[in-house]
């Protein structure tokens, strides 16, 4: 090893550095010198999370070589633009205008937009776009929109036009905080570069811990493994120990929550370190801990592998063929289904098919949703150590950490109550950090070498061993009558689920919005999950609903052109009124639909005039609508646990596990708990949280199913109201703290809401899919107005407008944030997103990301505030309403730009000109399939309710 001394300016003062000329990124170097606020999201150039300035010039310091920077050069970090007690205006913005979520990307993009600001003070919205994709700043969480507030916000302060107090929230004096703007207390920490990541928490863990890689040894996507050796790979420089699954002292598997009574699943919902089988691309079978991360990774390629090549089933279709063998030998290939049956579907399925038949109008069509993947920039490392009392604790993303610790415990050999899981600041998830399997592995590693360990993924390590959104081929008929009122659907999804069975209630989602939310009186319906080689599926913003309204809201438009109405007003005949039932036979509780699109039909009405006056043969113009929508919790049993309690010093500490993947679980508590203090008169800064670390906190649930809001804010309400009882003196004052350890009453209150509280939730039956598993729903509605262009088929999204309902609302920044990011996966999911060939998508830009100049500006939304009867706020949960059916508007608009039907996501442009020019040549552009989802459908269901469960 051959180093170097280099001067650098770093920052305004001279730093002296040594370093590995050849070898070190200008990124390492600075990280290692302390300046962790320089992130390495992708380490390859695409997410600009890395950005430092370097001679007046944005740079990404991870694959700028130390070599080629000369000395004393001038550098510049977001350590070098503000500190938290002398924070830049860019900083402020950031933290006042919604722009950190996660944060992950902040410093990269402060630092871009420092560098922009230098050179031009007064930049346009649009030169801000420009600016920010030249640099390919990537941020996965916000949508983009509100960064670029942000940016406008900071150059007028430094233009002299408005003030840092001008750009900052000031809180309400009336103690109303509730809805308000407030800022999340994570944001100064994110926004100066001083939250520390999971590889920031590595580089900080003490001189001795270890380092860990997976050996991943992609050769195949379905392979009995015959022979592991690991002989070379034990001899290698540093190496401590090459852990296999023989070293795992629990079952090497992380359990299946079996959720459904139509479930033939015995297999786990992942393996630790395959051992007998490779059961998909990206499975690891083993690991290999050394001194440094760099020599774990030169011996993990030393590690051979030899196997027996089996079948490999990549899709669905090939997996439920009748020859298919099966992926795993003691489950069929389709291990979970879910009938819906309503009306004259309960009676006999084949009906709904008579009635279609013999209606005014009826439309079919076939459709493919693709395995989206979850980006977050941040990707996966965990550190796992023994603490002083035996308890093996765990460092990582976890996003249900309740669950997780059952499923380590279990996969690695210990107790429950000897697993800990503390959160670490998390760089995004979207949901692939609900499954623990990385955090198991961490784990494994450190009981086996019996020391501290950090466990490092590469992005395309992380790209191949997380889950991602399961893909799904649909088949669907639709009918109405002359007058456009739908009399009967029928359905049949099967969702590509992967090598393991991760989240098999899944399969209960299409069952549920397939539809939403209309009154289809005639439903005959079935979701299937099987089984394949392809990396599992797992949690996903809006989870298994994206896949039906696809389908669902594609063949809204359809029908509506065949029966010759416009595709708003057919929508409007058709959304559920009052007491009017979903496909599950149960009501919607707040039926806003009629509201919802009463405030959209004049955006509409402008969008259509102005799409036909801006049409041209080379830029064709277009409008599409689309339903969306979601529940709101895990279900009928769900739950949720915190505690509050009263300080000496008269201030009050909140402790939950809302863990905070990036949508805000520090300020979503802080707003409920100052809500349910509110008679105490609490101020924000009065409240400290103490959440997501399971030595000191209750489990509050996942951060899943637009629950967490809902959930923890009833359980909140009910600790806030047994602490102010206990304080409250019989003439209304309130004891003090000392007072009330004086009188011997408890100062601390834990409280648990469960929705087996509320009358009437009831899991999906299994034979005919009747039941109401949700206390809430949330709404919205989408508006897509693109731009095709002819010649290359690129879609242009112009605006993307959102009506929604969630309940009240909790914080409007962080809702909107929440709203502008789930339209920039929706727009992603529907024109670029894509993870099929896993040596192909390894990375954010590869697998389609969208840049910012992919996402509109334009995004309005206008929030509909219905007050939820369940929830003691009136609030519902949000995130995953905002990527349910949106994607389909901007589908929906392609054909009405167009002519071109899109029935297999993504619309890449090759897939949109090549339907231009069939159109052109005067072909008609056919729907798929049917496809083959394993059986009949009328014969499944009848079979199903013959022989029910
Ligand atoms: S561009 Fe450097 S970390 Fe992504
Ligand atoms: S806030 Fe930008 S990636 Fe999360």
């Amino acid at each position: 090893m051959f180093l170097k001394k280099i001067t650098l300016t770093i920052n305004g003062v001279d730093r002296m550095i040594i370093c590995e000329p050849e070898k070190d990124s200008l990124a390492d170097v600075l990280r290692r010198i302390g300046l962790t606020g320089v992130k390495v999201g992708c380490g390859t150039g695409v997410c600009g999370a890395c950005s430092v300035i370097l001679d007046g010039e944005v740079v990404r310091a991870c694959v700028r070589r130390i070599s080629s920077i000369k000395e004393y050069s001038e550098i510049t970090t977001i350590e070098g633009i503000g500190t938290p007690q002398h924070m830049h205006p860019l900083q402020v913005a950031w933290m006042n205008y919604g722009a950190v979520q996660c944060g992950f990307c902040s410093p990269g993009f402060i630092v871009s937009a420092y560098a922009l600001l230098e050179k031009n003070q007064n930049p346009s919205r649009e030169e801000v776009r420009d600016w920010f994709q030249r640099h390919r700043n990537v941020c996965r969480c916000t949508g983009y929109k509100q960064i670029v507030d942000a940016v406008m916000a900071a150059a007028k302060v430094l233009r002299g036009e408005a003030t840092v107090e001008d750009i900052t929230f000031k809180l309400p004096e009336d103690g109303n905080y509730y809805g308000k703007p407030l800022v999340r207390p994570a944001a100064p920490a994110k926004v100066c570069g001083l939250a520390d990541y999971g590889e920031d928490m590595a580089m900080k863990m003490p001189a001795g811990t270890l380092h860990a890689v997976i050996v991943q040894p992609k050769i195949s996507h379905h392979a009995n493994i015959l022979r592991i050796d690991t002989a070379e790979a034990e001899k290698m420089p540093g190496v401590v120990k090459v852990v296999t699954h023989k070293d795992v002292q629990g079952t090497n598997y992380l359990n299946l929550a079996t959720s459904s009574k139509r479930s033939t699943s015995t297999q786990p919902a992942h393996i630790i370190f395959a051992y007998d089988k490779i059961y998909r691309y990206g499975d690891s079978i083993g690991a290999v801990v050394a001194d440094t991360e760099e020599n774990a990774r030169a011996a993990a390629a030393k590690v051979k592998v030899e196997i027996e090549q089996l079948p490999e089933y990549l899709s669905f279709l090939d997996a439920v063929m009748p020859d298919a063998i099966r992926v795993h030998e003691d489950t069929p290939n389709i291990c979970v289904v879910q009938p819906v049956l309503k009306g004259a579907g309960l009676e006999k399925p084949a009906a709904v098919g008579e009635i279609i038949d013999k209606a005014d109008f009826q439309v079919e069509g076939s459709f493919y949703s693709s395995r989206q993947p979850h980006l977050s920039v941040e990707g996966d490392t965990v550190q796992a150590y023994f603490d002083a009392e035996g308890v093996m604790t765990v460092h990582c993303k976890a996003q249900v950490i309740g669950a997780n610790i059952q499923n380590i415990a279990k996969a690695i050999g210990l107790p429950n109550e000897k697993v800990r899981i503390v959160m670490n600041h998390t760089g995004g998830s979207f949901g692939w950090s609900m499954n623990g399997a990385s955090y198991a592995i961490a784990a494994a590693c450190a009981m086996a070498v019996e020391n501290p360990v950090a466990l490092h993924f590469t992005y395309e390590e992380h790209q191949l061993f997380s889950g991602k959104r399961s893909a799904s081929f649909s088949n669907s008929r639709l009918a109405c009558d002359k007058d456009g009122k739908i009399v009967a659907a029928q359905f049949d999804i099967g969702l590509d689920h992967g090598a393991y069975q991760d989240a098999e209630s899944l399969v209960n989602r299409p069952a549920r919005f397939f539809y939403f939310p209309y009154n289809v009186p005639n439903i005959a319906g079935l979701s299937r999950l099987a089984n394949t080689n392809q990396t599992f599926g797992v949690a996903y913003r809006g989870f298994g609903a994206p896949q039906a309204y696809t389908a669902g809201e594609a063949m809204m438009d359809m029908l509506a052109e065949k029966a010759g109405v416009d595709p708003f007003e057919f929508r409007w005949r058709n959304i559920a009124r009052t007491g009017e039932t979903n496909i599950n036979s149960y009501p919607f509780y707040e039926y806003p639909m009629e509201d919802m699109m009463n405030k959209m039909r004049p955006l509409y009405e402008k969008a259509v005039a102005e799409a036909k006056a801006a049409d041209t043969p080379a830029l064709r113009r277009g409008v599409g609508l689309a339903w969306g929508g979601y529940n709101v919790s895990s279900g009928p049993a769900d739950s949720a646990k915190v505690a509050i309690e009263l300080n000496p010093d008269g201030t009050f500490t909140k402790y939950d596990t809302w863990q905070d993947v990036g949508q805000g679980g520090d300020i979503g508590s802080l707003m409920v708990t100052l809500e349910a203090l509110k008679p105490l008169k609490v101020k924000p800064d009065q409240v400290r949280l103490v959440q997501n670390d399971s030595g000191t906190s209750p489990i509050s649930g996942s951060s899943s199913a637009s629950r967490m809001h809902f959930m923890t804010s009833i359980a909140t309400k009910l600790a806030a109201d047994q602490l102010m009882d206990a304080m409250k003196k019989a003439d209304g004052s309130w004891r003090t703290h000392g007072e009330m350890v004086a009188e011997g009453i408890a100062t601390k209150y834990e409280a648990e809401h469960s929705n087996t509280t509320f009358e009437g939730l009831s899991n999906l039956d299994p034979n005919t899919g009747i039941g109401n598993p949700t206390p809430a729903y949330n709404y919205s509605l989408y508006l897509a107005e693109v731009a095709v262009d002819t010649a290359s088929g690129k879609t242009t999204v112009l605006r993307y407008t959102c009506v929604d309902d969630v309940g009240v609302i909790g914080n409007i920044d962080v809702l909107d944030g929440q709203v502008y990011g789930g339209n920039s996966h929706s727009i992603g999911f529907a024109l670029s997103e894509t993870y099929e060939d896993p040596d192909e998508h390894t990375n954010l830009y590869k697998a389609g990301v969208p840049y910012i100049k992919d996402i509109p500006d334009e995004m309005p939304i206008i929030h509909l505030e219905n007050p939820r009867k369940e929830n003691p706020f009136g609030s519902s949960g949000a995130s995953e309403n905002y990527q349910s059916g949106g994607h389909v508007s901007v589908i929906n608009a392609i054909y009405n730009a167009c002519g071109v039907r899109i029935y297999d996501l993504p619309a890449t442009p090759e897939k949109v000109k090549a339907g231009i020019e069939a159109l052109a040549a005067g072909k008609k552009i056919e729907p798929p399939g049917p496809y083959f989802l394993g059986s009949d459908l009328f014969e499944t269901l009848e079979d199903y309710l013959a022989n029910p469960v």
